[in-house]
């Protein structure tokens, strides 16, 4: 079947989960980080949460798509074989590197508040938080923004038609793929999640109520039928056509607010990427309403006042240092960080190396800082397993790079589908404020700045990230992970740039987090006791949690590619080829 026909055409050099061959076989020839010459004829490097659509985007890429191409197919077929995060009916964030001009440019096709939305939308009567409406209902439902911003990248940087990105997608969706323990587990764990929503049920679900078997196939009918629509009508199909009637036929239907005319008036905003140093690195990530490539940045700028190369790898300085970072990154994010374009944000303050040293000044180097030091402490929050969102990150021959990150909140989003469609709803809504000390469904806390207002895009933690050094050196990365995002790249970059570890080693190491509040670190399994016991002695609360993320990051260093999915969740693919350098276009 389409789903799961092999590409014999593509000379398949390197195939996660061979991450490790891959960096044995690339280390031979030259260290990851080492200088060397550029190497010719290789033809790119994908990685993605899911292996239909690594191997989708590899086939565009083989065929001489450029990495916008790629990316793009990548998107539309995650939405049918990761049904937990890929997405149409969700949003995200897309960042470019355009090799010819040396030019990074940000997509923002985050989803935007209704028209209707307004700021006290989800307290009761009591004036407390309603979770459920703001994650379970369709009020929860931001208006949708993925299929306009792949299609604006495709138009603006790509080189194939909309219907050839979106034809893999369609396949799988009529077709059907098989169904492999990820989503098998996923869609198990979850099926109250559906309450509200027949039409999920129905496509997800047999009907007995037991998800599909593993080595069964999965047919989605109405999303191919929906996505053939977009194929053959383009974007405004979804915005404006008959699927935009669809949507808005079943707002209207089950109290949701998103109109017509939200939908006709979405539209992806092109922004200019944030940017910073780290060391030798140039970092360039994702601006507001991402709160990630800003604290990223001012996290770095803070760590670059230490010598954690010297302090190593997960030393208890090391952590240290990175934690009093993190809680003080996460208690501007509360206060400082929303929309750019409906409130006045801080980034050059933020991201100055001389805000960072005053901040790195207040760090005891023997001893924790209380979180209610940095800022009023408020009510902890539950431990969320946070499967939600997926990153894929993408480089070409010519050097050109995609990182993206886009989601639908939760696993699932609201778990509401739309009746005919096959679109889940996203429960972005919920990224939002939705009353001042009160955190949302990841512990984070928000201020007037991330408050809901109508039309407005709900602060993001997604961080999809570029990284330079000279002209030899691209990383492209990113992770799915709630809060915890931002963190996790943060690791990456020291794995990469202080640790001196190659891309498979920064990804397998273990990760920790800290977010303000509530004032505690998150430990993944696999840290040293003693270094817990010596951070306990500072003061520090630790605690055990859930492993966190799940980074897609691909490399050229020096003409050569390097990569990894993150070996923590099932099911992803890396793919690296190389033809030779036969199909290229001008
Ligand atoms: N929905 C999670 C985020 O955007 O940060």
């Amino acid at each position: 079947m389409t789903s799961i026909r092999p590409y014999p055409q593509i000379p398949i050099a390197l195939v996660v989960p061979c991450v490790l061959l891959l960096f044995s076989a690339d280390r031979a020839i030259s260290g990851p980080f080492a200088p060397g010459s550029p190497v010719t004829g290789s033809t790119g490097m994908v990685a993605t949460q899911e292996a239909h659509a690594t191997r989708a985007a590899a086939k565009v890429l083989a065929e001489g798509g450029n990495a916008i191409d790629a990316a793009v197919c990548a998107g539309f077929t995650l939405a049918v074989t990761l049904p937990r995060a890929g997405n149409i009916g969700g949003g995200g964030f897309m960042l470019i590197h355009l090799e010819k001009t040396n030019r990074q440019t940000a997509i923002d096709y985050r989803e935007k508040a209704p028209t209707a939305a307004h700021r006290d939308m989800f307290l009761d009567s009591k004036g407390n938080v309603d979770t459920n409406l703001s994650r379970s209902s369709r009020l929860a439902a931001g208006v949708p923004g993925t299929v306009r911003g792949l299609a604006l990248a495709l138009q603006q940087h790509g080189t194939i038609s909309l219907k050839r990105a979106i034809q893999p997608a369609i396949e799988l969706a009529e077709d059907g793929f098989i169904v492999g323990q990820d989503l098998h587990q996923s869609l198990k764990a979850r099926p109250g999640h559906f309450k509200n929503s027949p039409a999920a049920l129905q496509a997800y679900y047999n009907p007995d109520g037991s998800p599909p078997a593993i080595g069964s196939r999965l047919i989605q009918k109405d999303l191919a039928r929906t996505l053939r629509t977009i194929a053959d009508q383009g974007p405004d199909a979804f915005y404006a056509g008959p699927i935009a009637a669809a949507i808005v036929a079943d707002m209207k239907a089950n109290g949701g607010i998103i109109t017509a005319d939200d939908l006709r008036d979405y539209r992806p905003i092109i922004r200019q990427p944030v940017s910073g140093t780290y060391r030798d690195w140039k970092v360039v990530a994702m601006p507001p309403p991402s709160s990630g490539g800003i604290h990223l940045i001012q996290m770095l700028n803070i760590l670059e006042e230490f010598p954690i190369a010297k302090y190593g790898h997960n030393s208890a300085n090391t952590m240290h240092i990175c934690i009093e970072s993190m809680r003080r990154a996460y208690a501007d994010r509360s206060r400082y960080l929303g929309d750019p374009d409906f409130t006045e944000i801080p980034t050059k303050a933020l991201i100055s190396k001389g805000y960072a040293k005053m901040l790195s000044e207040k760090i005891d180097l023997s001893q924790a800082t209380p979180s209610g030091k940095v800022s009023p402490g408020l009510e902890p929050v539950e431990d969320l397993e946070s499967n939600e969102t997926t990153h894929f990150s993408v480089i070409d021959r010519w050097g050109n790079a995609v990182t993206n990150t886009y989601t639908l909140n939760f696993s699932y989003g609201s778990g509401i589908m739309v009746a005919g469609t096959g679109i889940l709803l996203n429960n972005e809504m919920d990224d939002f404020s939705a009353k001042p000390g009160v955190p949302n469904a990841y512990g984070l806390l928000g201020g007037k700045r991330n408050a809901i207002e109508p039309n407005k895009r709900m602060l993001s933690s997604m961080t999809p990230t570029l990284l330079f050094k000279g002209k030899n050196h691209l990383v492209a990365t990113g992770s799915p992970g709630g809060s915890r995002i931002i963190t996790t790249v943060l690791q990456i970059v020291c794995n990469l740039v202080d640790h001196g570890m190659d891309i498979a080693g920064a990804t397998a190491a273990a990760r920790f987090h800290h977010q303000w509040f509530p004032d505690e670190v998150q430990v993944e399994p696999g840290f040293d006791p003693d270094i817990l016991a010596s951070l306990r002695k500072r003061s520090h609360t630790v605690k055990a949690r859930s492993l966190m993320g799940s980074t897609q990051t691909v490399a050229r260093i020096n003409g050569l590619f390097f990569g990894a999915s993150d070996p923590r969740r099932q099911g992803a693919l890396t793919i690296g080829i190389n033809d030779g350098g036969k199909k290229t276009r001008p």
